[in-house]
């Protein structure tokens, strides 16, 4: 899909990650939140999942060069997504951020289910700072969080229990398509 806008995200291409995007996205494109062992295992089950068609991930990039990426994963493990499929991994590049390519990434996921016939798309996310971009981005996107409260590690937390404010610490949003 090759989008025109007449600004920054002029020429704009989003696309379906490849088998031969798997080495430049692990040697060029890390999450900084995670160790190298931990960003090869993502992508190396990212693609398996991608060949067995329970999640697609999409690259956004110009000119050749890859401006992030973020995937559509038909079978959440958060047990309260019932028929309702998971945007997930969304990352920009540090340098492209502010720049609408979020938006378009997220905008291109949601087209994607609902032309799968999903009434309804949903996303997590974490609650420390790092998440803050997130956090306003969903919310301005017409997220609302489900009414379930917070999970770790995908089980609702319980009152009174400690646990560590980590990428773990989640708080799950939909949004009707
Ligand atoms: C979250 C993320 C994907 C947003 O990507 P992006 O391309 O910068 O987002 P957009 O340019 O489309 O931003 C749209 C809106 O989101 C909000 N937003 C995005 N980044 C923000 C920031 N740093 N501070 C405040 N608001 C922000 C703004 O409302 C912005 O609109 P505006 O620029 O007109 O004010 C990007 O910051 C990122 O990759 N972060 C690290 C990874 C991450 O958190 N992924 C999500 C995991 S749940």
């Amino acid at each position: 899909m090759k989008k025109n806008f007449s600004d920054d995200r002029q020429d704009v291409l989003i696309r379906q990650m490849k088998e031969a995007d798997q080495e430049n996205l692990i040697k060029n494109y890390c999450s900084p939140w995670h160790s190298l062992k931990e960003n090869v295992d993502f992508w190396k089950a990212a693609f398996k999942e991608q060949s067995l068609g329970i999640r697609t991930i999409y690259i956004i990039e110009k000119s050749e060069e890859i401006l992030g990426y973020g995937s559509l994963l038909r079978k959440s493990e958060y047990p309260f997504f019932v028929n309702v499929p998971e945007i997930n991994s969304v990352w920009i590049v540090d340098k492209y951020r502010r720049s609408g390519f979020g938006t378009l990434l997220i905008q291109h996921l949601e087209e994607l289910a609902k032309k799968e016939g999903f009434k309804m798309v949903g996303i997590g996310v974490g609650l420390y700072k790092d998440y803050g971009p997130a956090q306003k981005l969903y919310f301005q996107l017409g997220y609302k969080p489900d009414g379930h409260g917070i999970t770790h590690n995908c089980h609702s937390v319980v009152k009174g229990k400690h646990y560590p404010i980590d990428d773990e610490l989640i708080l799950w949003l939909t949004k009707a398509l």
